[in-house]
């Protein structure tokens, strides 16, 4: 097609070689053909209008990249695929409707009934919740590591079946920080991808990519969209696993590797280096259904744009904080990966420059019943479940996200009854002080 509406969707450039504070205002942007819109508006429609008959056969084989219909990619959510793309250092990435539907969509791309999965152990409860259940149910097995340096653990957990690790670079609440280096080692030893939930680390902060990773999950309702309003998710493929040598080490992934249909080549042989974004999308997220909302891709793209500065206030203050926090004497711990005192600090220097993002955890002296004193002082954190907004929030893990789980996992976890996880906002750094000063007096 050579019209102008097709015309418009195509990206102006990928926007390769600036520098990232660049990308985030226009990588994705197309120039808008028909009335010169500057910002990519919400396209609001379900389908796509076939040139012709040859123009319809062309979107359904995929040589032509024009939409189809909107279950599968939508001009506005491909503005924010292509700018997270682009952030992340990507090859393509593929928007769904939470970051709940981008962990289970990578997952269902990689492995089916009597499959396996490795994960590290600390990780979102959320998510460790849908491993026990949905993905259980579905006949994937979860088994979790938790000594990512200890070779033998890794030996006992890998299995032929096993076919991705999972990992969050940013553990969400804990901030224990993931060697994303040493799993990356690892996975290549044993020919697996590495899926990082890059949630709480942001590209802003990190490039799970540069340290070995091959796939990021995000839920963007988080840092990405930035302002708290729209539930979304975004699954980026890294565009470097070699699936057809992994194939040959015997880790089969036959929606990437294998033809849809006679005549078709594989999506390796179609895609390169989108080859599992692609699969993705058209044959899990377009399959499932959880269609990311155009308005949301809007506020996604939007939010991008000013995710680095956002990043740099949320961090400033959250050191600000924890090292406050740290004196404090109703404080028993502060769980902040960028604190000289924290276990994982020369990691935090190393892959973080110190900043290892906005939520973490306090622990409280007293308990439970500390951590409602403290909880129910606040004013300006809201108490919700929820996490990198512009407000700041707080949470209770062991009554909420942890609620479900064994008394024994949770301590294992370090999720205490004494635990609150904050998220800090953009709010002032000294007016956030004085309200956790506030609520730490409550604290009996
Ligand atoms: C690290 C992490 N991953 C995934 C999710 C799930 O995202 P969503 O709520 O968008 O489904 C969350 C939610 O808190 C999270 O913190």
């Amino acid at each position: 097609m050579n019209d102008a509406p097709c015309q418009s969707r195509t990206p102006i450039s990928d926007w390769n070689g600036f520098a990232f504070e660049t990308r985030q205002v226009h990588a994705g942007e197309y120039r808008d053909a028909n009335r010169g819109l500057r910002v990519p508006p919400v396209a609001l429609s379900a389908g796509y209008v076939f040139e012709d008959f040859d123009d319809g056969v062309a979107r359904f084989n995929s040589t032509s990249t024009d939409p189809i219909y909107s279950r599968q990619g939508n001009p506005t959510n491909q503005v924010a695929e292509q700018r997270l793309a682009s952030l992340e250092g990507g090859s393509a990435a593929v928007t769904v409707s939470s970051g709940q539907a981008a962990i289970t969509s990578a997952i269902l791309t990689l492995a089916q009934t009597g499959d396996h999965i490795v994960s590290t152990a600390s990780i979102y409860g959320g998510t460790r919740i849908l491993f026990g259940r949905s993905i259980a149910r579905a006949g994937i097995g979860v088994d979790y590591v938790w000594n990512i340096d200890d070779d033998d653990e890794w030996q006992r957990l890998i299995r032929p079946e096993t076919k991705a690790i999972y990992t969050e670079s940013v553990p969400n609440p804990l901030n224990d920080i993931t060697d994303l280096r040493r799993i990356a080692e690892v996975a290549e030893r044993y020919h697996l991808p590495v899926i990082v939930d890059n949630t709480v680390g942001t590209p802003a902060l990190i490039s799970p990519f540069a340290h070995g990773a091959h796939i990021t999950v995000h839920s963007t309702t988080k840092f990405l969209s930035g302002h708290g309003a729209a539930v979304g998710g975004a699954i980026v493929d890294g565009g470097s696993f070699d699936w057809l040598a992994a194939s040959r080490a015997g880790r089969s992934y036959p929606l990437i590797t294998r033809s849809l249909r006679p005549g078709l080549g594989s999506y390796v042989d179609r895609f390169g280096s989108t080859a599992f974004a692609q699969a993705a999308r058209e044959q899990v997220v377009n399959d499932i259904g959880p269609t990311f909302a155009a308005f949301n891709g809007f506020l996604l793209h939007q939010g991008l744009e000013t995710l680095s500065l956002r990043m740099e206030r949320h961090v400033d203050s959250s050191l600000r904080i924890a090292e406050w926090l740290e004196e404090q004497p109703e404080v028993l711990a502060v769980h902040y990966a960028g604190l000289p005192s924290n276990a994982r600090y020369e990691l935090a220097k190393r892959d973080y420059g110190g900043r290892t993002g906005a939520v973490f955890g306090v622990e409280v002296r007293g308990g439970e019943a500390g951590a409602k004193a403290f909880f129910n002082g606040l004013q300006i954190f809201s108490r919700m479940t929820g996490i990198g907004d512009t407000r700041s929030m707080v949470l209770h893990p062991l009554t909420s996200t942890h609620a479900s789980f064994a008394p024994e996992l949770n301590q294992r976890l370090g999720v205490t009854p004494g635990l609150l996880r904050l998220s800090v906002g953009l709010e002032h750094a000294e007016d956030l002080v004085n309200d956790l000063r506030g609520a730490l007096d409550r604290v009996p």
